[in-house]
């Protein structure tokens, strides 16, 4: 799509006509209908629930597409068992879309685009691979995109869109961090950005909140008594009835747009068959969404240990879930108080993902922000939005998560 179609795309009004534990614009029933032949395109395979496996009762989803090009194995969660799946499947139709390569690239260096006149995204800002080799006159490959605070092109490194994992890559990359984050997709493109931004959002609080002093980490537990949104009170009741501890955080940053993390813990887990802590998180600018979110990707975290459907973790991780002194750490973070109530955030509540997607542009803004860069990679041929969003200034580390 070219800038003109994407601008238009994202004025396109989108009311939030389901809101029964996510904001979208259709129900997960209809979403799962609307994309089932782009799932047959993308070469999923079989979506299957795994979530029965553990003992808490949050769905979980799992989407396989064999001939991936990244991983193979897209986990979904939601509320319900529609919800869990569409997230699956949706998950595993944008992967799809940002490892096919469809979009004109264009050689250059940083240096050369921002003497020609043309504007490059604020490289200094962005998440650098570990081993860069970033220089302002290496050529790279960029490809155009929408700086959506301003609403004029601007050209971003393509190695921190796309999402094609076969080796070699391209000259010119190692330079940018590759990978999903920021990476979403939608029933309309509002959708899609929204939880893009949410997602880069989530990822940077998570950075910021693991440098505050342990006095001040420790101060954002959360008490659960607190939470009083129904659907996030039941979730948290199914873990306490499994006898498993969740452990809330309020990771908000300074941006504060409602993040949560949560930990799952078995203290008691026994010596023939340990369960590992696991972590989920969630930003939105609803924080009992943002709370939903974190609870869910936390029972998922469980069921992909137990079914083995993470592409990414390996045997040495499966080893350190039987390490004695893991458990010791888990066990001391249990007995930080939970002091901070669910209510000490403030959120903001519309009514369409329009008015969701200024309200966090305006925020980006307001903390000094100069760019979010949104480039499309919807198919044509299939019409789902797709979007892969870049904000310079805003971390992540997926090295150490
Ligand atoms: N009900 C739904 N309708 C349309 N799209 C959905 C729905 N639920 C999830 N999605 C899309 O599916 C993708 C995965 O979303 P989900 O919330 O499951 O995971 P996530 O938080 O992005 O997970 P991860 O941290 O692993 O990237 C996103 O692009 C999201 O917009
Ligand atoms: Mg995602």
């Amino acid at each position: 799509m070219n800038l003109n179609g994407i601008r238009t795309s994202l004025h396109r009004p989108s009311p939030k006509a389901f809101r029964d534990g996510t904001d979208r614009s259709v129900s997960p029933e209809e979403t799962l209908a609307r994309v089932a032949p782009i799932a047959r395109a993308a070469g999923v395979t079989r979506v299957g629930g795994v979530g029965g496996l553990d003992r808490i009762g949050i769905p979980v989803y799992c989407a396989f597409r064999p001939d991936s090009r990244n991983l193979a194995v897209s986990q979904g969660k939601g509320t319900t068992r529609p919800a869990a799946r569409a997230s699956a499947v949706m998950e595993a139709i944008e992967l799809w879309h940002a490892e096919r390569h469809r979009l004109p690239v264009r050689y250059d260096t940083a240096e050369r685009l921002a003497g020609s006149g043309e504007r490059p995204a604020d490289v200094a800002g962005m998440v650098k691979c570990p081993c860069h080799e970033f220089a302002p006159d290496r050529l790279l490959r960029w490809v155009r995109g929408l700086e959506m605070l301003e609403e004029e092109p601007v050209w971003v490194p393509y190695e921190s869109v796309h999402c094609d994992w076969r080796l070699p890559t391209a000259y010119g990359e190692h330079s940018f961090q590759n990978g999903s984050n920021g990476l979403a997709s939608g029933n309309t493109m509002a959708e899609a950005v929204v939880h893009a931004l949410c997602e880069v959002i989530e990822r940077d609080s998570i950075v910021r909140f693991d440098r505050l002093a342990p006095e001040a980490s420790a101060a954002r537990r959360v008490d659960p008594a607190t939470v009083d949104d129904p659907e996030c009170h039941r979730l948290i009741g199914l873990f306490e009835q499994a006898g498993i501890e969740l452990i809330i955080w309020d990771m908000t940053s300074e941006l504060g747009v409602p993040t949560y993390s949560c930990v799952a813990v078995e203290v008691d887990s026994p010596w023939y068959r340990p369960l590992p802590q696991t972590q989920g998180s969630g930003t939105h600018p609803l924080r009992r969404i943002a709370l939903l979110r974190a609870i869910t990707e936390t029972a998922q975290a469980r069921a992909a240990v137990i079914a083995g459907s993470r592409d990414d973790i390996f045997d040495e991780r499966y080893e350190l879930y039987f390490d004695g002194s893991a458990r010791d750490r888990v066990a001391a973070e249990v007995t930080v108080s939970a002091t901070r109530s669910f209510h000490d955030l403030r959120d903001a509540d519309h009514g369409t993902a329009n008015e969701d997607l200024a309200w966090l542009l305006g925020v980006l803004a307001g903390h000094g922000h100069r760019q979010a860069a949104v480039v499309d990679l919807t198919d044509p041929a299939y019409g789902l939005p797709v979007v892969k969003v870049v904000v310079p200034g805003l971390e992540w580390r997926p090295w150490e998560e």
